[in-house]
């Protein structure tokens, strides 16, 4: 089996390869710069690493993985408006460099793009039960940005709210990329599913970690600017583990704060604390884990060689903690 970082560069190489420039140069342009800042590539290097568990890499492999990279960046660049992000990848945001205007088409452009790529899937069987789990993938992702948005004018989202939520705006995209390398490996329906399950629970403690590292993560290292949850009010699970635990000053405090959602440093360094204090990192830590060891047990469902599951245990543990 391939070295992850080898998957990565070859990878790479394709998507240098493979992405179009749509003229004029203010629809291609924001779109290039983008897909070519310096990213993890979790998701089609998952893609690429379940596929080599059946069969070969082939081109229909590539192209699976980079559409799934272009709607990956296609989703920030529309995220980072949502979210008012100034920051991603250690550089500016798309529409901080570009405007609003140009972020919004130059992601509808590459949204498109990642279908056309679908396209060339050669072999027409994989092709159409890969695209009709992308569809309802795609339409899952914006059920949970759009309840991502809701919840930061709500004030009591529960627990299972929340997981719904992070389910759907991340975990389901991680879960189709195993997936979709399971369906071009010709693997059965046990193993897709195997593979969706384990996908799924990485997920989940993947936007967990993204959620603690916004708040106790630093900036060098995460690439976007701390405290921008805290800020924008996100029902993240470390507000509603504190809501519901914290003392009764510190709760008041949480939702005095709520009334307002600019950026301000005190507000950050206050919740920050009331987050550790709450004991809510902690038990976030644990959520976190806890989704860790689910993925462990769905992997052990499928029919691949005890080499080949730990390989891919490896590099879901090196996902998590966001090792580039
Ligand atoms: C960021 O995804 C968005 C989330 C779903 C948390 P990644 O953490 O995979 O970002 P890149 O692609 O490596 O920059
Ligand atoms: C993003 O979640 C999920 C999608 C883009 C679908 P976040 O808003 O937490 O991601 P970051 O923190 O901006 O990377
Ligand atoms: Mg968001
Ligand atoms: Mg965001
Ligand atoms: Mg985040």
């Amino acid at each position: 089996m391939e070295k992850f970082k080898d998957l990565k560069s070859s990878f790479e190489a394709f998507i240098t390869s493979h992405l179009p420039k749509i003229a004029p140069r203010e629809l291609y342009e924001p779109y290039h710069y983008i897909v070519n800042l310096e990213a993890k590539r979790v998701r089609p290097v998952m893609l690429l690493a379940t596929k080599r568990c059946f069969a070969p890499l082939g081109e229909d492999d590539f192209y699976a993985a980079l559409a799934i990279e272009l709607f990956h960046n296609f989703s920030l660049m529309h995220d980072d408006i949502m979210d008012k992000s100034e920051t991603r990848r250690g550089q500016a945001t798309v529409h901080k460099k570009y405007g609003d205007n140009s972020a919004i088409l130059s992601g509808d452009a590459l949204l498109i793009l990642s279908y056309k790529l679908l396209e060339n899937i050669a072999n027409k069987v994989h092709f159409l039960s890969i695209y009709s789990l992308y569809n309802k993938t795609a339409t899952e992702i914006c059920i949970g940005q759009q309840l991502d948005m809701n919840f930061e004018s709500e004030v009591l989202v529960s627990e299972p709210e929340y997981l719904m939520m992070i389910e759907h705006k991340t975990a389901v995209l991680l879960a189709t990329s195993m997936k979709i390398g399971a369906i071009l490996g010709d693997a059965n329906s046990t193993d897709c599913d195997a593979f969706y399950k384990f996908g799924l629970a990485i997920g989940m403690a993947f936007q967990i970690q993204d959620d603690l590292l916004d708040t106790f993560g630093e900036t060098a290292s995460v690439g976007k600017r701390i405290g921008g949850d805290i800020c924008n009010n996100k029902k993240t699970l470390l507000h509603i583990y504190a809501l519901q635990n914290a003392h009764k000053t510190h709760k008041e405090l949480l939702l005095q704060w709520s009334q307002t959602n600019e950026f301000n440093e005190m507000k950050i360094s206050e919740i920050t604390q009331i987050f550790i204090d709450s004991g809510a990192k902690d038990y976030v830590i644990r959520k976190r884990d806890l989704y860790y060891q689910e993925a462990l047990k769905s992997i052990e469902f499928a029919s691949i060689s005890r080499e080949d599951k730990d390989y891919l245990i490896k590099f879901a543990q090196k996902a998590v903690d966001r090792i580039k």
